[in-house]
């Protein structure tokens, strides 16, 4: 069973293609989230979790999430870690995450793919992204789910082991400073079409008198702000002039036969 959890749909896709070519089932984090559903999964082919590295790691509610799930029958899980880079360090805090919920780790996969953070200004374009995803993300997703499909192990390490302690150090000051949508605006584009509110994972938009109102759970997933047909949610002016990016879905690149 694989288990996605996506703001601009990088691991959704890379999670629907790990189940088509390994013949499981996918379920939405988001979805389970949102409509407060119950944390309980029972599989008897491993689990895989795939979600995006926020500053170096999972995002904080999908740890947390992970923590509270029940999980029944297999007792192996692998991780599918989205990114826009090319590497990371999660690798120890997702073992020892495994063995804290009593899961014995499969492996920890890096997948790069267009990166989201507006924030930075790095979003690609969409020709930029169908490259990187066409020539990067699909050759990975290739390797990680012969592995998982071979119920094999594989073990990933982070280059050095020194980065560690700073990364951890990064993470936490960027989940205690920076996540926010405290400096979300909105412009005089805004249609009150209510997108935004649907598709943020946390309920975190609620729209009153046709106005988007951000309340204080943002994850920073950048879903609203990437998802906003009007391009009208900014993080203050510093988004205004940056592209959009959001992630082609598996289901239509199959089609097309590009998968
Ligand atoms: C708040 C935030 C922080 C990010 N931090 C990193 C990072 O530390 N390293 C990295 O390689 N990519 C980083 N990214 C890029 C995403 O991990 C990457 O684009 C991911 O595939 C997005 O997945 P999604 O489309 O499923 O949300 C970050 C993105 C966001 C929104
Ligand atoms: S998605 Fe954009 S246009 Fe629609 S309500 Fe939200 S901010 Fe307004
Ligand atoms: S409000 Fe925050 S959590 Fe909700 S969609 Fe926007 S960025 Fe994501």
């Amino acid at each position: 069973m694989i288990l996605y959890f996506t703001g601009t749909g990088n691991s959704k896709f890379a999670a629907e293609y790990i189940a088509d070519h390994i013949g499981d089932e996918c379920v939405s984090l988001n979805d389970i989230m949102k409509h407060k559903k119950p944390l309980i999964f029972n599989s008897e082919k491993p689990f895989v979790i795939v979600a995006p590295i926020y500053a170096g790691a999972y995002p904080k509610i999908v740890l947390k999430l992970i923590r509270r799930t029940q999980f029944t029958g297999s007792t192996k899980v692998y991780f599918v870690a989205t990114l826009g880079s090319k590497s990371c360090s999660c690798d120890q805090s997702l073992k020892k995450l495994s063995a804290d919920i009593g899961m014995e780790c499969g492996g920890v996969f890096l997948a790069t793919m267009p990166n989201n953070y507006i924030y930075g200004g790095h979003v690609p374009t969409a020709e930029d992204a169908e490259y990187i995803i066409k020539y990067t993300s699909i050759p990975a997703l290739q390797s990680i789910s012969k592995v998982i499909a071979g119920d094999d192990w594989f073990d990933y390490k982070a280059c050095n082991s020194l980065v560690y302690p700073v990364a951890g150090f990064v993470n936490k000051m960027f989940n205690k400073f920076m996540v926010s949508s405290d400096n979300f605006v909105v412009s005089g584009n805004c249609i009150s079409c209510g997108k935004c509110a649907a598709v943020c994972p946390v309920n975190n938009i609620i729209m009153i008198g046709g106005e988007p109102l951000f309340r204080k759970k943002c994850l920073n997933c950048y879903s609203c702000i990437s998802r906003c047909p009007k391009k009208a949610i900014n993080i203050g002016k510093r988004t205004e002039k940056f592209n959009r990016y959001v992630c082609p879905e598996y289901k239509d690149w199959k089609e097309n036969g590009l998968v």
